[in-house]
């Protein structure tokens, strides 16, 4: 059986060639669902350990290279690449991981993708799905990133690409890229909650592909930092997987990626999810500590403008995940999220801010006594260090409102003489 759309709420299916980003229905999020049962003779260990020594390029993609669990629908040469994946998984020094509270903490950097964040998993996938659905353009709402990969992944393409931003509440680096690939890009007077409600509309009633995470075929592609990651591990699950969270597409798809691997016995545990909010734009926690009886949303506010979102897209979603993989949620502060981040920089690695919600959100979480020292944990930092270089700046400078630069790390001016050069020296 070929893969096909279904609706998470009214569980209808649809072919997957159907142009629709939810369920014409009952408006529902829709899931790429996989044939597992086909699947299980047709992927292995060892057809990924083989891919890893190919040049081929679907091979090299750290997406495509698991193309059958991803979107076996596309036909081979279909797929617009730039080779994306292929993250590093680090292993925090003993000072990170003393900072984080665990003897063993490793840290997946999304941000090392080509545009520098996690997005360029998913657009890949969504903008190979818009080519083969003949769109000439696509859309999204963004606080920085989605846009500046999709800005980046339509040019490649040949496709028009329509970006729209919170204004004011996005960070340089990223707007910058949008600008720079050719996208018509909008500021939008209003927060990114506002932004997406207007995008989604103009999808609705436009001739234009939407391409926010609500899309499930981003979301697959996304699915591969779990994957790749396990790859890289050689299948050995950790016991934690800490992950920001903004509109929620990663935290789904973890949830997803990691339930299908299991049932395909690839992986011979579950790990648990862990997923942090920064404290004024927390929803998915508020409806968490409840137990769930309300869906919340609230006007966000962080200094993480990543995941400055009060009405998360795919908190079904996420609760879902939750569910397969008993999960958690907790808050950050901002405070927190600066200090993890300087500690995150400082051993080399570095992230932008909302990254580092997941170091932050470690050091939280053992503190609570939900992680123990002792665990294997897997942090994702989603976000390169380049695209907010006013955070780092204001922070080191110490000029950030309602924040102490608590690792600080201040610029010097001297004089043009071997004395003043001679005196930085350690001694
Ligand atoms: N980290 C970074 C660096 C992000 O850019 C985002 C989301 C997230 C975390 C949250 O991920 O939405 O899957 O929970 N950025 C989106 C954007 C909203 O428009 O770039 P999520």
């Amino acid at each position: 059986m070929a893969s096909v759309l279904r609706c998470m709420d009214c569980k209808q299916t649809y072919p997957i060639d159907r142009r629709m980003v939810t369920c014409p229905v009952c408006n529902g999020l829709l899931d790429v669902e996989h044939d597992l049962d086909a699947l299980r003779g047709q992927v292995s260990h060892e057809l990924f350990d083989q891919r890893l020594g190919s040049w081929q390029p679907l091979d090299r993609s750290g997406v495509w290279r698991y193309r059958e669990l991803v979107a076996s629908h596309v036909p081979d040469g279909a797929q617009v690449t730039r080779g994306e994946g292929n993250t590093t998984l680090y292993t925090a020094s003993p000072r990170l991981a003393d900072y984080a509270g665990v003897a063993k903490l490793q840290l997946k950097h999304e941000g090392e993708n080509p545009t520098g964040s996690f997005k360029d998993r998913g657009m890949t996938t969504g903008v190979t799905q818009a080519r083969l659905l003949g769109a000439r353009s696509v859309i999204c709402a963004s606080t920085g990133n989605t846009s500046a990969s999709m800005a980046s992944y339509a040019a490649m393409a040949g496709l028009q690409a329509l970006v729209f931003f919170p204004v004011g509440y996005v960070a340089l680096g990223k707007v910058a890229q949008s600008v720079a690939y050719g996208a018509i890009s909008v500021q939008v007077e209003g927060d990114f909650d506002d932004t997406l409600a207007l995008v989604r509309e103009a999808a609705d009633e436009l001739p234009v592909y939407l391409l926010n995470s609500i899309n499930p075929f981003r979301l697959e592609g996304q699915k591969t930092i779990m994957i790749e990651m396990l790859h890289q591990r050689g299948w050995s699950v950790p016991d934690w997987i800490v992950v920001p969270g903004g509109n929620l597409g990663n935290s789904s798809i973890f949830g997803k990626a990691l339930h299908e691997l299991h049932t395909l016995g690839l992986i011979d545990r579950l790990p648990r999810l862990a997923i942090i909010q920064a404290e004024g734009a927390a929803p998915l926690y508020q409806s968490y500590v409840e137990g769930w009886e309300t869906r919340h949303s609230v006007r966000a506010e962080t200094i993480a403008t990543a995941i400055r979102i009060g009405n998360p897209a795919n908190f079904p979603k996420a609760h879902r995940a939750l569910d397969w993989t008993n999960g958690v949620v907790t808050t950050v502060s901002d405070q927190a999220i600066m200090d993890a981040k300087a500690q995150i920089d400082a051993a080399g690695i570095g992230c932008e801010p909302a990254s580092a919600a997941s170091v932050a959100g470690v050091r939280r979480l053992v503190d609570e006594g939900i992680i123990a020292p002792d665990d294997d944990v897997v942090g994702v930092l989603t976000g390169h260090l380049l695209k907010d270089p006013d955070a780092v700046m204001h922070y080191h400078a110490d000029t950030l409102d309602n924040i102490t630069a608590t690792f600080a790390n201040r610029m010097l001016t001297i004089r043009p003489s071997l004395a003043e050069v001679a005196a930085l020296l350690p001694v």
